[in-house]
């Protein structure tokens, strides 16, 4: 499929990081890519998708802390979707880029990550920070011009790779 191409719901397109923009990852790494309507349920199929393709890719290792992450990453580009108002899917990409695995979040939304240190008692504001730390730190986001949105990436070790360097 064209990068740029992506078939939504009843066969429409809608946008998504196009050809040229930075993307971080070449066309030669094995990907498995999933389209998520913007709801709630999507968390759990993000869940799914990222201990699925792990035990398809024998990467059982990295399962535990790639599913959380994809979790993490999708929740929130699902929140940040609702709240633009727009019902276009968010789209998760694993990405085996060795020694890394790669997971990209992309949505349509126009708001920016910010991980913050949530105060004792707070309900909510964990999730990057829970990010943050299975990573290493090696997480990000950028913009993406072309389609509207961003993609929030994050990377996490191998085998054999120090996540702590
Ligand atoms: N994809 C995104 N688009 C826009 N804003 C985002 C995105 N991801 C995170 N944010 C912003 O960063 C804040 C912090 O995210 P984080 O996941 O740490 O906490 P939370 O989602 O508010 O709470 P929790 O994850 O604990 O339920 C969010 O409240 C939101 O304002
Ligand atoms: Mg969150």
């Amino acid at each position: 499929m064209h990068p740029g191409t992506n078939a939504g719901r009843g066969g429409r397109l809608f946008p998504a990081p196009q050809a040229g923009e930075p993307y971080g990852c070449t066309p030669a790494d094995r990907a498995a890519r999933i389209d998520l309507d913007a709801v709630p349920e999507s968390a759990a199929a993000a869940r799914r998708h990222a201990r699925d393709t792990l035990a398809r890719w024998g990467m059982t290792e990295l399962a535990e802390d790639a599913q959380a992450v994809a979790t993490e990453l999708v929740s929130n580009a699902i929140a940040a979707a609702v709240k633009a108002g727009a019902e276009l899917p968010v789209m998760l990409t694993l990405h085996d880029r060795p020694p890394e695995l790669r997971i990209h979040v992309w949505d349509h939304s126009p708001g920016e990550p910010a991980h913050r240190t949530a105060r004792a008692g707070e309900e909510h504001g964990r999730g990057l920070a829970i990010v943050n730390s299975l990573t290493g730190r090696r997480w990000g986001w950028y913009p993406t011009p072309a389609s509207g949105g961003k993609v929030v990436w994050a990377a996490l070790a191998g085998e054999g790779h120090d996540r702590h360097q």
